[in-house]
Order: structure tokens, then C-alpha cells, then sequence
């Protein structure tokens, strides 16, 4: 459906949750070469606030009937995880290309079912999150030296999320909302929401060989900020600016229960095809960890050299290949650095201005694949093999057997 040469792409949205109003809409409207055509929610006075604050030409709370009645060319699929493999699989059968948030399916299946579709429709479909992975800043770099030799033999990692140093923080616990998108069976709970960890650690060392998984539920009753106060923020919000909900939902009054019906605590032992060898959690603190301590970011440490993410660097490297790096500090570390940004403007979880922001930055990559046609870096393969080191987790945490992965990833 998509002509390379328009000058305008048509886009749906659908899923006008707190991503939705929080990053891709507000940017959607930036871009000169995109329309809000048409926004979707179950919730439609969602939908329709959507439609009033970002200029969309229509307000849906049918999926199919979108896709039926609206010329949308790319669709954003901004739903909870349960609806992800229909929707994208319902997209590009209907001609459509597709920007898919995280996770891409809760089993190989699912994924498999995205394939399938995507490739005999000859759709562009990018799967989340672009961060990080190989399109994020120095990602491509890292990887380079890590196959040219500069860690020697990867020997093992352990990425374990960083967590908030302060009580209150927001990050702490869980989603302040979203019972459908973080809590439910069929949201996956933390395994599938940390997409970002097997994202990582594929991102610097490649393909995952096997997976052995626990899996836990460690906080079953919990509360969250009521639906119907998320509704009514949007319908007093007047600009996109006002329609960012973190600051409101993080302020608001939890008093929703909600069941926690998947993992909210989980270790991944992942063996990389590059022999490897690490551990990863999938979950959320509960108080304040104080730094410095080993709740940290990635580091994989090698016969030649360690690699570490944070502290004060994107990530540094110290290597006895000296020949592979253009330079080091006096204690033999070499340094990646983003540019500099000024911290003193985060505001959480929205990246300080001129950082990586991810939703920007797959929003521009989908709109210029679709424009040069060519397939989006972050393609089905690639999220397929993502979500299999999730799948394996979870299926080897219920069958107390290691899972041997069946796709792999060129990178
Ligand atoms: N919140 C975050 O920080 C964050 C960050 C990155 C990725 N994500 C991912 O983005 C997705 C959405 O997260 P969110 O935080 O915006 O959740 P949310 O609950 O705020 O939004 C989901 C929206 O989808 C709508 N929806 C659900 N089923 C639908 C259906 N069948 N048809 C139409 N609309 C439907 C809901 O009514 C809701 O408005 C999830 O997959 C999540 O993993 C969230």
C-alpha cells in the first residue's frame, strides 16, 4: 500500500496508552513526512482524546474496523503484549507496515506467526526496542571490536537492570498502571517486559545458543492507579505536552487491586553461540539499592579484556589488544561516550533532550525504510530471536529443563 515516492506516510496507532501519548504521538507530530491518520483504543474517549489533542483524522475503538475503513500505511502497535500477534499479523496482511512494540509474542508461535505473515505480505516490520540493539548509538561499534577480538574469548556476563537509589522513585516495584500491559497472564509480566536485557546482551555478544530459566512471583497483590484515571486525565489534557501521564499516574492514588498473574522475578542463564556463558534478572526492586553496588549494567568479561556498561561512560573496555582501540586512559580503559547531555533536564522516564530517545529514533527508522524500501535492522528475525531468549526463560523456569534455542541472528 505504502508508494516510496508520497510524500506524507499515513499512520494508525493503535493502543493510545501512556506510551502512545507520552513518546510516539507527540514525535509523529514533528515529523513532516507522517500523518496521524487515525488513532484505536478499546477505550474510546482514549481514542478520541487522542484524536482532539494530536489532529488525528479519526478515533476507532475496533481495531479491525481501522484497518477496514482508514487508508493508514504504517500502524503502530502500542497495545498490551496479549494483542500483538494478531494485530501485526491482521497489519500487514491488510497491506500495512508496522512499528511493534515489545515484546513481539509471549511464544515462539506467536513470533513465528509474525514471520510468516510479515514475509509473504513483503511488509517492513520493526520490533522493539531499539534500545539498546544495533541501531542505538555505539551498539555497531561495540559489536565490531567484541567480534575483531578486543574481549579475547568472551568468557561470561551478567547484566542485572540498574536499579533507583531513592525511595519514591517511580521505577521501583512495578508499572504505577496498565493491568493489561504489565500484570495480566497474557501481558507475560516482567520476563516479556524486560525485553531490553536479552536485547542487550545479543546486541553485544550475537546469537544465544540455550536458556535455563526460574521463575518466580514474588509480590501477588498489588495495587495501581484505576483505569478510568488515566480516561479522565486525557480528556482534561488540551496539548500534547499535557497529555504525558507519568508525572499524573506516579502522583495518583493506587487503589485498583491487581493480581500479579506472571513472573515478577526471574533469572536467565543464557550460553551465547560465542561460548559464553551469563545471568540476567528479569524484575523490579521493591526499596532503594545504593551505589555502588553489583546492581549494575552488563559487563562481560573475557580472556582479553572486560567490558562494562555505566559508570559515568556509556561503556568502557580494557583490553590487552591495544591495537583495536585509538586510545585508552592511564589506567588502560578505553571509553564510548555518547554525546554529552545535560542531565539536570530528565525528567523520568522521558530522556533528557538530546539523548537517545528510542521511540524517536525507531519512528524515524521505520518512516525511512518505508521511504527507501529496504527492511528495518530491528526486523522479525531479529525480534524472533529476541523473544526466544524470553520464551526459553519462561518455558525452562516451568519444566526445570534446560531450552535449546532454534533461530539465530546474523550480527
Ligand atoms: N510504559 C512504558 O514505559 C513502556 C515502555 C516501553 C514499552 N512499553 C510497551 O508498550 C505497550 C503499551 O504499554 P503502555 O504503558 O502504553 O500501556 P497502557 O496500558 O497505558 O496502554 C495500552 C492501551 O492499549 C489499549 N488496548 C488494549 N487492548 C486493546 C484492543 N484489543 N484494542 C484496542 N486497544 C486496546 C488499552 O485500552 C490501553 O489504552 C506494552 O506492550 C508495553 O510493554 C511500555
Amino acid at each position: 500500500m505504502s508508494d516510496k515516492n508520497q510524500k506524507t506516510i499515513r499512520v494508525g496507532v493503535v493502543g493510545c496508552g501512556v506510551v502512545a501519548t507520552a513518546y510516539y504521538l507527540p514525535y509523529l507530530l514533528t515529523r513532516k513526512d507522517a500523518e496521524i491518520t487515525a488513532v484505536c483504543d478499546r477505550r474510546l474517549s482514549r481514542a478520541e482524546s487522542c484524536k482532539r489533542i494530536f489532529g488525528a483524522k479519526a478515533a476507532y475503538d475496533d481495531y479491525d474496523r481501522m484497518l477496514r475503513e482508514s487508508d493508514v500505511e504504517l500502524v503502530l502497535v502500542l497495545t498490551g503484549p496479549g494483542t500483538h500477534v494478531r494485530f501485526t499479523v491482521a497489519a500487514v496482511e491488510s497491506g500495512r507496515d508496522v512499528l511493534l512494540q515489545k515484546p513481539m509474542a509471549l511464544d515462539l508461535d506467536g513470533a513465528e506467526a509474525i514471520v510468516a505473515a510479515t514475509r509473504r505480505a513483503g511488509r517492513k516490520v520493526l520490533v522493539e526496542p531499539s534500545a539498546p540493539s544495533p541501531i542505538a548509538p555505539n551498539y555497531a561499534e561495540i559489536r565490531r571490536l567484541v567480534r575483531a577480538g578486543v574481549l579475547g574469548k568472551t568468557s561470561w556476563f551478567s547484566c542485572i537492570p540498574s536499579g533507583p537509589t531513592k525511595a519514591g522513585h517511580p521505577a521501583l516495584a512495578g508499572n504505577p498502571y496498565g493491568a493489561g500491559a504489565f500484570y495480566t497472564k497474557d501481558s507475560g509480566g516482567m520476563i516479556f517486559d524486560y525485553a531490553y536485557g536479552p536485547a542487550q546482551i545479543a546486541a553485544v555478544l550475537g546469537a544465544c545458543k540455550r536458556v535455563t530459566g526460574m521463575a518466580t512471583i514474588t509480590m501477588p497483590d498489588r495495587y495501581i492507579v484505576p483505569e478510568e484515571h488515566y480516561d479522565k486525565f486525557l480528556e482534561a489534557a488540551e496539548t500534547p505536552e499535557e497529555a504525558n501521564y507519568w508525572d499524573a499516574a506516579i502522583a495518583a492514588e493506587k487503589t485498583q487491586p491487581v493480581k500479579m498473574e506472571a513472573p515478577d522475578n526471574a533469572f536467565a542463564l543464557f550460553e551465547m553461540a560465542d561460548g559464553s556463558l551469563g545471568v540476567y534478572h528479569f524484575g523490579r526492586l521493591f526499596q532503594p539499592t545504593r551505589a555502588p553496588a553489583t546492581y549494575g549494567g552488563l559487563q562481560v568479561l573475557g580472556t582479553d579484556g572486560n567490558l562494562i556498561f555505566g559508570a559515568g561512560h556509556m561503556a568502557s573496555v580494557y583490553t590487552t589488544r591495544r591495537d583495536l582501540v585509538p586510545e585508552t586512559d592511564e589506567e588502560g580503559w578505553f571509553h564510548f561516550d555518547s554525546p554529552p547531555v545535560d542531565m539536570s533536564k530528565y525528567r523520568w522516564p522521558q530522556p533528557p533532550p538530546g539523548a537517545f530517545n528510542y521511540y524517536h529514533a525507531s519512528t524515524d527508522h521505520i518512516l525511512t525504510c518505508i521511504r527507501d524500501d529496504r527492511d528495518p535492522v530491528l526486523n522479525v528475525e531479529y525480534g524472533r530471536h529476541i523473544t526466544e531468549m524470553m520464551y526459553g526463560t519462561s518455558v525452562s523456569a516451568e519444566t526445570g529443563r534446560h531450552y535449546d534455542m532454534t533461530t539465530t541472528i546474523d550480527w
